[in-house]
């Protein structure tokens, strides 16, 4: 029988997805029934007036076990992680963060016989050795940054529970994510972000990869609407749990930078690789995400021009009011 989601504590509710996704489950299920939670960062005006908030520390098991007993959780979104190119310039908190904190909801999962937990993973599960096209669902996972050996083991670990325990967990493989709220914190994929940032601002932008670099991406409407409907699929339907591909779109920065100049003409770009190009490098071009599609009824809405015409409106709007950067 499918356990209800009734409270629900959302992790990592302050970065770039989980704040948007923070405010979507609040629409769909509750303010007061999703309980949002950061770890340093001070919340936006937004999140902090719209329901509850507090600081926890993924890494303490006793701070987030606070907040299970306090609001009775049943559902968690674990949406806290270092990222890529954080996590190459700490590792070991990159594996703190990303593999403590995640066996410590899983373990409150346990204890509290939660119905759901949602642990999302990435496309740094990938390295050396995969196809780069059409990268498939099943196939070598080798990765060569922390961020994503913590990924895969979070997957592994996931499964582990599913398997050994019960435990009804789901998890899919982000592609770099776009938006317009919350900038990205750490990531290789920033760039694709930063650079709408900069084309409404300067009209110019220095890009930390090449411009033949292409990567999966998708636009935050389309990340939300798939966590949350992975979240609600039927457990008995699903064959996998912990790993789906997610797919939307692939582009390359030349790519990008042409749809963008069909809406600032004169928009420039120059590049200056750093060492996020050899991560890039390591990441597939684009990914099968047929599973999801057939196991859950994944279809993303959002291509490259929709979502560049939604992003540069949206952006224009913040820089006339002045809250650009916010
Ligand atoms: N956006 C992430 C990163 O670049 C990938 O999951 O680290």
């Amino acid at each position: 029988m499918k356990k209800e989601m009734k409270k629900i504590l959302v992790t990592g509710s302050v970065g770039q997805i989980g704040s948007e996704l923070t405010m979507e489950l609040r629409r769909r299920y509750g303010a007061d029934n999703v309980i949002a939670t950061g770890r340093k960062t001070e919340p936006s005006e937004e999140l902090r007036n719209s329901g509850p908030f507090h600081f926890i520390d993924c890494t303490r098991i006793e701070t987030i076990e606070e907040m299970v007993t306090k609001y009775n959780i049943d559902t968690i979104y674990h949406m806290a992680a270092i990222l890529s190119a954080v996590g190459e310039k700490n590792p070991q908190l990159c594996w703190d963060v990303n593999m403590n904190g995640t066996i410590n909801i899983l373990e409150l999962g346990l204890k509290y016989k939660m119905a759901r937990i949602i642990v999302p993973s990435s496309i740094a599960v990938w390295g050396p050795g995969i196809p780069l096209e059409n990268t498939p669902q099943e196939t070598v996972l080798r990765p060569t940054t922390m961020y994503g050996v913590t990924k895969v083991c979070a997957e592994l670990l996931c499964d582990y529970y599913v398997q050994k325990f019960g435990l009804d967990i789901r998890g899919l493989r982000y592609p770099g994510i776009i938006s317009y709220e919350t900038l990205p914190g750490g990531g290789t994929t920033d760039y694709a972000v930063a650079i709408y940032y900069e084309a409404v601002d300067k009209g110019k932008y220095t890009c930390f990869v090449r411009e033949d670099t292409r990567l999966p991406m998708m636009y935050m409407p389309d990340c939300i609407e798939g966590t949350i409907q992975l979240a609600e699929a039927d457990f008995s339907k699903l064959k996998r749990h912990s790993d789906f591909n997610h797919a939307a779109m692939s582009f390359s920065v030349t790519e990008l930078a042409a749809e963008i100049k069909k809406h600032i003409p004169d928009f420039e770009v120059a590049y200056e690789p750093d060492y996020r190009q050899e991560i890039a490098d390591s990441w597939p071009n684009s990914i099968d995400d047929s599973a999801a599609r057939e196991e859950w009824g994944w279809k993303p809405k959002w291509d490259l021009s929709s979502m560049t015409e939604d992003m540069i409106k949206h952006l224009r709007a913040r820089k006339e009011s002045g809250t650009l950067y916010r």
